[in-house]
């Protein structure tokens, strides 16, 4: 039976990498579903249609070396409100989390819309500033010159657009784990996300 674990958080919380972490830990498929998002927000900054973009996804379109970049994220947040959209992605991150062998979904709406039967479901948290900093010196170090005042207005623009859209707003579902990293390392984080799967394994 497929094994799903949904992981969701608001921009720069650590769930990339706890997803990352929990999936090689149990030996499950990963996929971060923000790069869809991505990818269609590249996409219609380039003058695509953002239904169509959606609709004619393909595996090369993940690949690109630009998806994390602010530009990037700040489209696809845009394209996320979207309803057609979302419609167009929604089969494919379905169909993933139920591989055979399991998989860790990491997103915005994966524990409340596409996978609510989820076995886990963990929301991953941090403070503003704490992830406004952790985003700040990731670009900084892939040589992306931001200041760390735009990475926080930036996140909370983010933020406020992914919690306040009407289709799939960024929550956590009832039953989700809340795991608050402000003062977690990396690591603290993902023994404690590991431990919350291997409850339910
Ligand atoms: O997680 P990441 O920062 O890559 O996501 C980029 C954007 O894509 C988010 O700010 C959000 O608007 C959108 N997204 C979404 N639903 C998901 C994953 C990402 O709406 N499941």
């Amino acid at each position: 039976m497929a094994f799903t674990v949904a992981v969701d958080g608001p921009a720069a919380a650590g769930k990339g990498t706890v997803a990352r972490a929990v999936a090689e830990h149990f030996g499950l498929a990963h996929l971060d579903t923000g790069a869809l998002y991505r990818a269609v927000g590249l996409k219609v900054l380039e003058g695509a249609d953002p239904v169509d973009a959606a609709r004619s996804l393909t595996p090369a379109d993940l690949e690109r070396s630009d998806l994390r970049t602010p530009e990037a994220a700040d489209a696809a947040s845009k394209v996320a409100t979207i309803p057609e959209v979302r419609a167009a992605l929604r089969d494919f991150q379905r169909a993933f989390a139920r591989r055979a062998g399991g998989a860790v979904l990491d997103g915005r709406d994966i524990g409340t819309v596409i996978c609510p039967d989820a076995e886990v479901k963990l929301f991953i948290i941090a403070s503003d500033e704490v992830r406004a900093e952790r985003r700040w010196k990731e670009l900084r170090e892939r040589g992306i010159n931001v200041t760390l005042a735009d990475v926080l207005a930036e996140l909370r623009e983010r933020d406020r657009r992914d919690t306040t859209r009407t289709d799939s707003p960024l929550r956590p579902a009832e039953d989700a784990i809340i795991i608050d990293t402000t003062h977690l390392t990396i690591d603290e984080a993902i023994a404690r996300a590991v431990a919350e799967v291997e409850k339910r394994l």
